[in-house]
C-alpha cells in the first residue's frame, strides 16, 4: 500500500503531530508514506511528493505549521496561472494531479484540510481519487465535527492576549476591543472571549447594535469600571451592515478583517472614551500546538490510516460526541458549522453579564 498526505488551507497547529501519526501508523503496517509538498500546487513541479520516513516525522508533534508546506491557492480544480498576455487565469489541473498520483502508484490519499480542502477531496473522490479526510482549521467551523484540529490552540492563544490586553485597558480606561480569527463562524470570539471574561463579544451568527454595546458600557462606567473589552470575531457584522473584507485575489478565498477598528471608532465617536484596536491575526495560527490539540491531531492520523486498512474511502473523520467516528465527505461538502444559538456555551456567557451584541 503506498498512501499520500496533503495538508491544505491555512495552516493549523496539530498539523504536524497528525502527520507523524499518520505516518508512523502506515510505516507500522509496511506501508509507503508520501507527502504532497506544499499542496495540490506542486503537481507541476518534478518531486511533487516526499517520501516519508520514521526521520521526517521525528520531533514534530511540538512544532507549529506543516512540514510538508500548504497552499491558500492549491485548488486543482481551479489553479491560478499566468495567461501568455500577462494576465491570470484559473485552470482546471485535476486531471494532471490524478496522473501523477498513477504515476507513483498512489492507493489512497489522506487529505488534512477545512471545508475548502474537503469539498475539494470530494470533487477528487468523484475522479476516482480514494481519499479519508482528516478535520483541520483553527476556526472549528467543519460540518459534522465536533472540534477541528488547531481550533484549541487558536483560543488558548486568543485567550492569553485578550487577558493581557484587559490589564492595559484597566490601567488606561480604555475601550479596547481585539479582533480574532474564524471566518464566518463565531467560535474563537466566543470561546476566548468567555475565557477571557471579556464584556462583550460579538460573533457572525448574531448581528450586533453599537447601542446594545453602549448600554453595556454605560452600565459598567455606573458601577465604577471605567473600561471595557470587547472580543469581536472578523466575521461579525452590525445589524443591516456588512463583514468587513480586504478583497479576493484570484483563486483564493476572500479576505476579512478590519472590523476591529471601525468598532473602536464608532465606540469612541457615541461614547467619548478613548478606544484602540487590536487584531490577533496570525499569532492565532502559530507556534506549538496545546496538549489537547497534540492529542486530538495523533487521533485524527491514527485513525485516518485505520480507515484507508478497512477501506473505509471518502469518509471525514470528526469527533462527534466524544467518540471517533466518520461521516461521508460528500455530506461535509459545501456546509459551514456556526455556533448554534441555544448551545449552553452562548447561554453561559449571557447568564453571566456578557453582552453578545443583541
Ligand atoms: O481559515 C483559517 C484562517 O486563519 C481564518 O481564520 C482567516 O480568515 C484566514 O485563514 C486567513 O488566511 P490567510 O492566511 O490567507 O491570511
Amino acid at each position: 500500500m503506498r498512501i499520500a498526505i496533503n495538508t491544505g488551507g491555512g495552516d493549523a497547529p496539530g498539523l504536524n503531530a497528525a502527520i507523524r501519526s499518520a505516518t508512523l501508523a502506515a510505516l507500522k503496517r509496511g506501508w509507503e508514506v508520501f507527502g504532497i509538498k506544499n499542496g495540490y500546487g506542486s503537481v507541476y513541479t518534478e518531486k511533487p511528493f516526499m517520501k516519508m520516513d520514521e526521520e521526517s516525522v521525528r520531533g514534530i508533534t511540538l512544532l507549529g505549521g506543516t512540514i510538508l508546506g500548504t497552499a491558500n491557492r492549491g485548488n486543482p480544480f481551479e489553479m491560478p496561472y499566468k495567461k501568455e498576455d500577462g494576465t491570470k487565469g484559473l485552470k482546471d489541473v485535476s486531471d494532471h494531479l490524478v496522473d501523477k498520483f498513477n504515476e507513483y502508484n498512489i492507493d489512497a490519499l489522506v487529505a488534512i484540510g477545512g471545508d475548502g480542502s474537503m469539498h475539494i477531496a470530494h470533487k477528487l473522490t468523484q475522479k476516482g481519487i480514494k481519499i479519508v479526510g482528516v478535520p483541520k482549521t483553527i476556526d472549528n467551523d467543519l460540518w459534522g465535527c465536533d472540534v477541528t484540529l488547531g481550533f484549541d490552540t487558536a483560543r488558548s492563544i486568543a485567550t492569553e492576549a485578550i487577558d493581557r490586553i484587559t490589564t492595559t485597558a484597566e490601567s488606561h480606561e480604555r475601550l479596547m476591543v481585539v479582533e480574532v480569527m474564524g471566518r464566518y463562524a463565531g467560535w474563537i470570539a466566543l470561546y476566548s472571549g468567555l475565557a477571557s471574561t471579556a464584556d462583550v463579544i460579538l460573533i457572525p451568527e448574531i448581528p450586533f447594535s453599537y447601542d446594545s454595546i453602549v448600554k453595556k458600557i454605560e452600565e459598567r462606567r455606573s458601577k465604577g469600571k471605567n473600561y471595557t473589552m470587547i472580543v469581536v470575531a472578523e466575521g461579525a457584522k452590525p445589524e443591516g451592515g456588512e463583514i468587513v473584507t480586504k478583497g479576493k485575489t484570484l483563486g483564493q478565498q476572500e479576505q476579512l478583517g478590519g472590523i476591529a477598528s471601525q468598532v473602536a471608532h464608532e465606540l469612541s465617536e457615541r461614547t467619548g472614551q478613548e478606544s484602540r484596536s487590536v487584531v490577533l491575526g496570525h499569532l492565532q495560527r502559530g507556534g506549538s500546538p496545546t496538549t489537547y490539540d497534540r492529542l486530538i491531531s495523533m487521533r485524527y492520523g491514527a485513525s485516518a490510516i485505520r480507515c484507508v486498512e478497512n477501506g473505509d474511502f471518502n469518509e471525514l473523520v470528526v469527533l462527534q460526541d466524544n467518540k471517533l467516528t466518520t461521516i461521508p465527505l460528500s455530506e461535509v461538502a459545501g456546509k459551514m458549522k456556526y455556533v448554534p444559538l441555544d448551545s449552553d456555551v452562548v447561554q453561559t456567557a449571557r447568564d453571566v453579564g456578557i453582552c453578545l451584541g443583541d
